[in-house]
């Protein structure tokens, strides 16, 4: 007898990684996301249908970044993946620097998990580490996957043992703003634009500003303007982004804790109130109407997975 078909419903947050001065450690999850569900069916492979950002632009076959994700999940735990139909419902934009591709690698791995629990015949429940280890195996680097799966405040290391993280609660006084352009960024550029090797000086100032930056976000948002400075790796990658260099420029020459978002070209605002943040939104419309002002919350929960009747998903 063919096995009962499935379904799982996974949202997954957009993230903003670095902060400023915490290079691929600090990352923030907003409250702005995808929703993806996910049918097994009796016939082997996968289907994908993708409505909103990247619909008729992102792979709709086994090549997709969340169905590589899945087949990577069953890989490691030496599991034959089943057939499915997916179904992508996305917001979070694309090579913009909110974390876009470890979302999808982490709505991959939470789609896993949750068949992966509810399989009938071997049900398996994945631990919080070992969610983090396959996601960062695909994405490279934690910072992102780490806040996209857990929510709030992440801090994220790596460990010869694989990755760790610790999440922290945000001030309720800290009101991010995204200002998303048209135009992309790869990361895979932005990487490249990097010295391997920086001033021992530079190394103590983004040591110093990062501690600083845990402190600012979960206790002293008065402090956030200082804690958001950087020498590791925004200078290096301005050339490549000289208008999200230039607003960032103009921001915090405003008063405003503006830095790049992930690795760009969005830029993120952590200002301290509601009403410091509507200010950043107006002097950014200043400079040009192609910026996308999102005002957002930072998102708690992280990514969630539900199994839903096949009837509802279909
Ligand atoms: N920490 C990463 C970077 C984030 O800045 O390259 C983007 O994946």
């Amino acid at each position: 007898m063919s096995p009962e078909p499935r379904a799982v419903r996974v949202h997954v947050p957009a993230t903003s990684a670095n902060l400023g001065p915490g290079f691929d450690t600090l990352g923030l999850a907003l409250g702005y996301g995808d929703e993806l569900i996910a049918v097994t069916r009796e016939a082997p492979g996968v289907t994908v249908e993708v409505r909103g950002v990247g619909a008729g632009e992102v792979p709709t076959d086994e090549s997709n970044l969340v169905a590589r994700s899945i087949a990577h999940v069953y890989d490691r735990l030496g599991r034959t993946v089943p057939g499915l139909d997916l179904r992508a419902d996305n917001r979070i934009p694309h090579g913009r620097g909110m974390g876009s591709s470890g979302s999808a690698i982490v709505a991959g791995v939470m789609i896993a998990a949750g068949l992966l629990e509810s399989d009938p015949e071997q049900p398996l429940k994945l631990g919080e580490d070992e969610l983090l280890a396959f996601a960062t195996e695909l994405e490279g680097h934690p910072d992102n996957v780490a806040p996209a799966l857990f929510g709030g405040l992440t801090i994220a290391w790596t460990t010869p043992q694989g990755p760790r993280f610790k999440r922290l609660l945000v001030h309720r006084g800290v009101s991010p703003l995204v200002l998303v352009p048209s135009f992309t960024m790869s990361t895979e550029l932005a990487r490249s634009l990097q010295p391997k090797h920086v001033p021992h000086e530079d190394a103590v100032f983004n040591v110093s500003r990062s501690a600083l930056l845990v402190a600012a976000l979960t206790q002293s948002p008065e402090l956030l303007f200082e804690a958001t400075e950087d020498r590791l790796h925004q200078d290096y990658r301005g050339e490549a982004m000289p208008r999200t260099r230039d607003l960032i420029r103009a921001l915090r020459d405003g008063g405003h804790a503006a830095v790049v978002s992930g690795a760009g070209p969005s830029i993120l605002v952590l200002a301290g109130d509601p009403a410091e943040r509507l200010a950043a939104v107006e002097l950014a419309e200043e400079h040009g109407s192609d910026w996308q002002p999102l005002i957002l919350a930072v998102d708690i929960k992280g990514a969630t997975v539900e199994s839903i009747p096949v009837d509802s998903a279909r």
